[in-house]
């Protein structure tokens, strides 16, 4: 598993978040905003396909956009001319963009969070390979959609007022719930210090905490808890490292959840699940086994995604595929 610190409430804002980065981001977004940008964030592995394609076909890269840029991660000459002068030196000063020999590498990427909204997020830089990389992408969007289909049909009556988005990441679900539920108090909460500098401009709204699972959060009982996990096997990048058969960490911050809840509260998920080769579910198994919560919703998103991890034989020697599901499970 990888370890990052994570006993440390204050990190976040000791170790990583200079606020003096804060006006950059700013500056940044509202100048691609005014340029129309736009880019949908595809999986690490379609972005290394068109990063190997584009190779091929135009010899060695060099961004010509502002989407190669802070899209797809294409490094830019040192004399570009995509960005006003000014700006190109905040964001070097900033290390958003950093020198490697006459070329500038972008260390975040931007995108888009809807094909019909205009409104753009801040999250790590492709390739994401480093353990703390500060994770967004295809499940992301998954992930906006079920808090949005769990939303209209749970809780109708009651709104929730305390909502707790557990492996925020950069944000992206306590952003989506604070929109959903625009009067409820919305946390965040991530291991990764790094991803929640990203956050804290991506959801201003939000208060976010740093902390291994739920042990730094000691406010209001939950109504609902909603949680997007890691859920790769064997993985060593802390933003898909599920444990051993990927689901451990899941059933393990599911149960730490459940602790946070009020009863009747909520915990609402996307993730995906290893399926046998006879179509055995036993994340399913473990959820139905446990007396302290009823299972209001286990349907599928997507049957099967992430295919290239079949091929492993180490990883994912029993499974069939991995299916993406959305739940709702109720705390009795
Ligand atoms: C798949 S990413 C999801 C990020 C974000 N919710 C999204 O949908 O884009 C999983 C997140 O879980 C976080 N995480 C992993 N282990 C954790 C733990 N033990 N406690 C809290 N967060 C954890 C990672 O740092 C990562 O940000």
């Amino acid at each position: 598993m990888p370890t990052l610190v994570n006993d440390n409430n204050a990190l976040g804002e000791k170790g990583y978040a200079d606020n003096a980065v804060y006006p950059v981001y700013h500056t940044l977004v509202a100048a691609l905003a005014a340029q129309r940008y736009k880019f949908i964030c595809p999986t690490p592995e379609t972005h290394a396909r068109v990063i190997a394609k584009r190779t091929r076909l135009e010899g060695s890269l060099v961004a010509r956009t502002l989407q190669d840029l802070f899209g797809w991660s294409i490094p830019a000459s040192t004399l570009t001319a995509l960005l006003p002068h000014d700006l190109l030196c905040d964001l070097i000063g900033a290390k958003l963009l950093v020198r490697d020999g006459d070329v500038l590498k972008p260390t975040i990427r931007v995108s888009s969070l809807s094909l019909s909204q205009p409104g753009l997020y801040i999250h790590g830089a492709w390739p994401t390979t480093d353990a703390d990389s500060a994770f967004f992408g295809p499940d992301s969007y998954r992930y906006m959609r079920v808090l949005t289909s769990l939303a209209s049909v749970r809780l109708r009556h009651t709104p929730p007022k305390h909502i707790l988005d557990l492996c925020t990441g950069p944000g992206i679900g306590a952003l989506h719930l604070s929109r959903l539920f625009p009067d409820a108090d919305v946390v965040g909460v991530d291991i990764n210090p790094k991803a929640l500098v990203l956050a804290r401009f991506n959801a201003p709204g939000v208060r976010f905490i740093c902390s291994d699972g739920l042990l730094q959060y000691d406010g209001a009982p939950l109504d609902v808890v909603a949680i997007h996990p890691p859920f790769i096997a064997n993985d060593a990048r802390i933003y898909a490292a599920g444990g051993p058969t990927g689901v451990e960490l899941t059933l393990r911050l599911i149960g730490e959840a459940l602790n946070k809840l009020r009863a009747g509260g909520e915990l609402w998920s996307y993730t995906a699940v290893p399926i046998g080769f006879e179509g055995t579910d036993a994340f399913r198994a473990a959820l139905e086994k446990d007396s302290r919560w009823r299972i209001a919703r286990y349907e599928l998103v997507d049957a099967d995604i992430f295919g290239e991890e079949m091929e492993n034989d180490v990883t994912y020697p029993l499974t069939g595929s991995l299916q993406a599901i959305e739940l709702a499970l109720v705390k009795v």
